[in-house]
This record gives C-alpha cells, structure tokens and sequence, in this order.
C-alpha cells in the first residue's frame, strides 16, 4: 500500500514492557485450517482463527469457491465443508491480497480442480515468484500461466490428470512444499516432497489431524491420492511470528519483564529462540503443553544485555520471519553479528536484507548489505524516517528499534500490519512501548 491510503507510524522510546499478553493466531495455521476444512466432509471449527487481512482473504476466497464459511465470534470460523471434489468454479478474480502463503497453497489446490480460476494479488505479491510453485506443479501435470518471470496473476486451468511426482526442493519453502501436497491430494500415485532443510510441518500435521495417511518427518513428505478428509476442530495456536516482537522489545528495553501466553513453539519456528538465547537474552519457556496437537508455552522474557553472534546457517529456515526483527537486536547489541545463507529474504512482502539495512543506517547503524544477508555492527539508534515499503514485518520491526532509539522515529507505509498483525498498535501500547498514528 502506498500514497494516499498510507499509514505512518511515530515510534519512540516509552517504559519498560510488563505484564502478559495473548498475540493472535498463527497465520500459517489459520490459512491451512479454512483450506482443509472448506475440502474435507463435515463442520470443521476453527477456533483462534487470525483475523488478519491475509487469511481472511483465503477464507474469502474459499467462499467464493462454494465453501459456507460463518464467523460466529471474533476468532472463530465454522467451515462447512463440500468434500475434497465439492469446490466450484468462480468467474471473478480470487484476490489473494499480500499473502504469499494463500496464493502458493490455493494454486496446488486449485491446479486439481475441474474448473479455471484466476489468482490475483496486491503490488507486493505481483512481484514475488511463483515459478517455484508452477514448474513442479507442471511436472505434476497442472496448466498454469503466469505474467511475466512467473509472476501473478495466475490462470490455473482445471480439468487436468494430475500426476504424483518425487520432488526435490531447490529452496527450502513450506509453501512451496503445501502447493504441492494439497496438489497431490488430488494425484495420481504417491507425491513426495524432500527439502534442503526442514520447513514447518503444518501441513502435513494437519492433513494427518483431518483423516488423510501422511508419511512425513523432517525434511521429508509424502502423501498419496484418492483418500478423504474428514472435518475436524482446530484450535490455532498464538503466532510465534507476531510474539516474536515482543521478545525483542522486552530483552531490549531495560527493566522489562514481559509473558507471552500460550505461543506456538513448533520447533520449525522458533529458530528466533535459539539466536536471542545465544545472543545473551533472558527467556523462559513455561507451562509447556499441547493445543490442537501444537506444541505450545508461555514465553517469560526479561531485559538483558546482547553481543553480536554470527547466526548459524542451520536456524535460518526456522527464523525465516524473524530475521527483520533479528536485525534490530543485532543493531542494539554489542558487536557484530553476521547474518548468511537468508538470500530468501529477498523475495519476502518487501526485499527485507535492504529495507532492514536501509532503515537502520538511516537511525545510524553500520550494515553491510550481502546478497544472502548482512553484517550488522551494533551501535547507538538515533531518531528519524525510516520507509516500511509496506512490510507489516519491517514495520513492526522498526517499531521496536524505536523503543531504543534516542528520538522518535518516523515509520512510513504501516497499514500492511493488517495483514498478519491486527490489534498490534493497541497491544504495543499496552505492554508498554511507544507508538502512535502519525497525524
Ligand atoms: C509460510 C512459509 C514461509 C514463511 C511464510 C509462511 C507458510 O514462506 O515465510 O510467512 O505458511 O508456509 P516460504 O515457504 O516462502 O519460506
């Protein structure tokens, strides 16, 4: 989102963080909960649904494609829905809005329907690449066409025989990895996926949680055609990724003492963890236990000094989300830390190595942009204007960089934050940090 509808930010230092809070829903669970539910047989209830603009787009769409959905309450989502082969064909765009997520996942869904569908996006998500979802969908047999250097729109036609196929990941990406087994579902034989890294498992746990055989362990996948999916509740577990702000901004501001109530800690996605705690930070994993077959904890985070690390190439698929907010404790602890192996930050809602090395020198920071990451000197944070070229992660981050920064910091084109973190000013505030609409 740009010009006239955009939204600035005026972040600044405030108090420390304290007290609890719930963040919303995990946007990786609450898109896959609205797909499988809208193709299995049955009611399937979702409960902790995000609120966000990007699932609410996917849910949206289902609906547009035959599938009943009701919200009864705020975070809560009935599917009705039509059976694996019940979707229908719809003549108007599905606008997929910035969600990456919700296009590479409904394109493996909708290449084994019976019908063409059009998926169209917002500016950001016109520019990402979906060849990596088109030419292994192709393999399986999919017609797909897309603008130019694989871009959407996508045109997926249906009426194809799909074909199960054994697929070697280039890049490791869990969408990339869905596309293809939502796809499979509707394959012929047996489609198997194997990855450079491991990727979050959602899908493949919640395929398995709605009735359908999966063989899957770290790195690996694969499911075979023909079976069903039975409706099921599912319980989305508080986004690890929209946490992950708060455990920054709490170890970075002095005197803070902050708990983040019942997170998802699937261990695909908490890579962040591993790099604060080795950084210095301070955080208790408490109250562990199961929601919805997620493992899930209190997160207890205090201040704490950091030191620069160089992050280790291993954590990079578990913290890809992270890494923006990463940047900002890199900035504010002591020394350098180096960041590789992350070219994928590229192609993210906005390139985040040069919007992250870009706003940090503007608050007086020295990074070296790499084509895989950057090296990040830590320093002091000076006030000033920093653009989120509307990324609600780079947004976000830099409203955290503003709670150490010796002035207000000026963060323009935040209204993306919509997208996956609604509610996120307000329960800044709360917890203590400083940021307001710019006037
Ligand atoms: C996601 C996978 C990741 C992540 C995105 C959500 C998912 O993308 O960055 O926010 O829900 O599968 P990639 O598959 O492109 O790595």
């Amino acid at each position: 989102m740009s010009g006239a509808s955009s939204l600035d930010w005026l972040a600044g230092p405030a108090g420390p963080l304290r007290g609890e809070l719930v963040v919303p829903g995990d946007k990786s669970v609450s898109h896959r909960a609205v797909m499988l539910g809208a193709i299995a047989e049955g009611v399937t209830r979702v409960r902790g649904f995000l609120e966000g603009e990007d699932t609410r787009a996917t849910a949206r769409i289902l609906g547009q494609l035959g599938a009943r959905i009701e919200a009864p309450a705020a975070s809560e989502r009935i599917v009705h829905g039509v059976g694996l082969h019940g979707l229908r064909g719809c003549a108007d765009d599905l606008d997929c809005g910035n969600a990456g997520t919700g296009m590479r996942l409904l394109a493996g869904l909708l290449a084994g329907q019976v019908f063409d569908s059009r998926l169209v996006g917002d500016a950001s998500l016109s520019r990402r690449p979906m060849g990596r979802v088109i030419e292994p969908l192709a393999r399986m047999g999919a017609r797909i066409e897309a603008a130019e250097g694989g871009r959407p729109p996508l045109i997926i036609h249906g009426n194809n025989a799909l074909q199960g196929i054994d697929y070697e990941m280039p890049v490791a990406s869990a969408q990339v990895k869905s596309a293809l087994l939502l796809a499979g579902l509707y394959a012929r034989g047996e489609t198997r996926v194997r990855e450079p890294h491991p990727t979050r498992d959602y899908t493949e746990r919640m395929l398995a949680a709605f009735g359908w055989p999966v063989a899957f362990r770290p790195g690996e996948a694969a499911l075979s055609g023909g079976q069903r999916l039975r409706a099921t509740e599912v319980v989305v577990p508080a986004d690890f990724s929209s946490a992950a702000f708060f455990l920054v901004a709490a170890t970075l501001v002095p005197g803070s003492e902050l708990r983040l109530r019942a997170v998802g800690i699937n261990p695909r996605r908490t890579g962040l963890l591993h790099a604060l705690r080795a950084m210095g930070a301070d955080i208790r994993v408490e109250n562990a236990g199961e929601q919805g077959g997620e493992p899930v904890a209190d997160l207890v985070v205090r201040h704490a000094p950091l030191r620069g690390i160089e992050i280790d190439t291993a954590w990079v698929p578990d913290m890809i989300d992270e890494f923006p907010v990463l940047f900002v404790a890199a900035a504010c602890a002591r020394g350098r830390t180096v960041v590789r192996g992350a070219a994928e930050l590229r192609v993210k809602e906005s390139d985040r190595i040069a919007a992250m090395a870009e706003g940090l020198r503007a608050l007086g920071i020295a990074v070296e942009e790499r084509p895989d990451g950057a090296v990040i000197e830590g320093g002091r944070l000076r006030g000033g204007a920093v653009d989120s070229r509307g990324d609600h992660r780079i947004a976000m981050s830099f409203v955290v960089a503003a709670q150490l920064a010796g002035d207000q910091v000026r963060i323009g084109d935040c209204a993306n934050v919509a997208t996956s973190f609604p509610g996120f000013e307000a329960l800044a505030r709360g917890a203590g940090m400083g940021v307001r609409r710019a006037g």
